[in-house]
């Protein structure tokens, strides 16, 4: 029994005040929640504050980025080790808006993958096809390649701490979502691949959906026996909100 992780990509909203106002409303609405994992992921300005505020509630902290080297002369960029000492549990990695716009490559996200692993971190491993490749049939296809490209070198071992996020593109911060079915059908499809790569342990593997999860949609897309949860972005931006689709989606 695998159990669902609910995580809030706040992407590039929310200041340090903003985040701790956040905070402040989160810890006690899930306090007896159980049955569920829930994680924030803030802009990295906003990650030290949310250490100590989250401390001691169930929830966790997540990166929405890293670097691949422990240091360097990278400016702008953030290492795993950096992450590590504030707390964070999770990295999402791959989302689609950096592969879009920050052109970032399977093999790149790859290197990624290795480092947060390394560390003993989780990736949350987003991959998605696009509405053109959708029409176009090639979701499938577009997936294989996203996730043996973008798993390459990973750790097998650790392969049941690893995390992958279906995030259709054309479902992201546009309103429309994949039908429960739709979701099932792909994650089945994420998870056989993720056994070609991993063996049994594909079965401890979580396989979040993303795109529009609202509190009404959020427990019905979770009914499904392969969505594990929910990487969620604009919902995830007001606390009650969050906490309702987090209790949405208690097995
Ligand atoms: P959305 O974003 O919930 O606003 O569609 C999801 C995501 O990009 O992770």
């Amino acid at each position: 029994m695998r159990t669902a992780l609910v995580v809030a990509n706040w992407k590039m909203h929310k200041t340090v005040a903003e985040s701790l106002a956040f905070a402040a409303a989160l810890g006690p609405a899930l306090a007896d929640v159980r049955g569920v994992e829930a994680a924030v992921a803030p802009p990295f300005t906003a990650l030290a504050a949310l250490q100590n505020a989250l401390a001691g509630t169930s929830v966790a902290l997540a990166a929405q980025n890293a670097h691949f080297e422990k240091n360097g002369a990278f400016t702008g960029e953030i290492s795993v080790a950096m992450l590590a000492e504030l707390g964070c549990r999770y990295v999402i990695l791959g989302h689609s808006e950096r592969r879009a716009l920050f052109a970032e490559s399977d093999a790149f996200i790859a290197r990624k993958v290795r480092a947060v692993q390394a560390a003993g971190l989780r990736p949350i491993l987003c991959v998605g096809e696009s509405d053109a490749e959708r029409e176009a049939g090639r979701t499938f296809d577009v997936l294989r390649s996203q996730l043996e490209g973008s798993l390459a070198g990973a750790d097998a071992a650790r392969a049941s701490e690893l995390v992958v996020a279906y995030e259709p593109v054309w479902a992201i911060g546009t309103g429309k979502t994949a039908t429960s079915a739709q979701a099932q059908e792909v994650h089945a499809a994420i998870r056989a691949i993720l056994r070609e790569l991993a063996g049994g342990l594909a079965d401890a593997i979580r396989i979040q959906y993303g795109g529009s999860v609202k509190p009404e949609n959020a427990a019905e897309l979770m009914s499904q026996p392969d969505v594990d949860g929910a990487l969620v972005g604009g919902a995830s931006l007001k606390a009650a909100d969050f906490v309702a689709i987090v209790k949405g989606a208690t097995r």
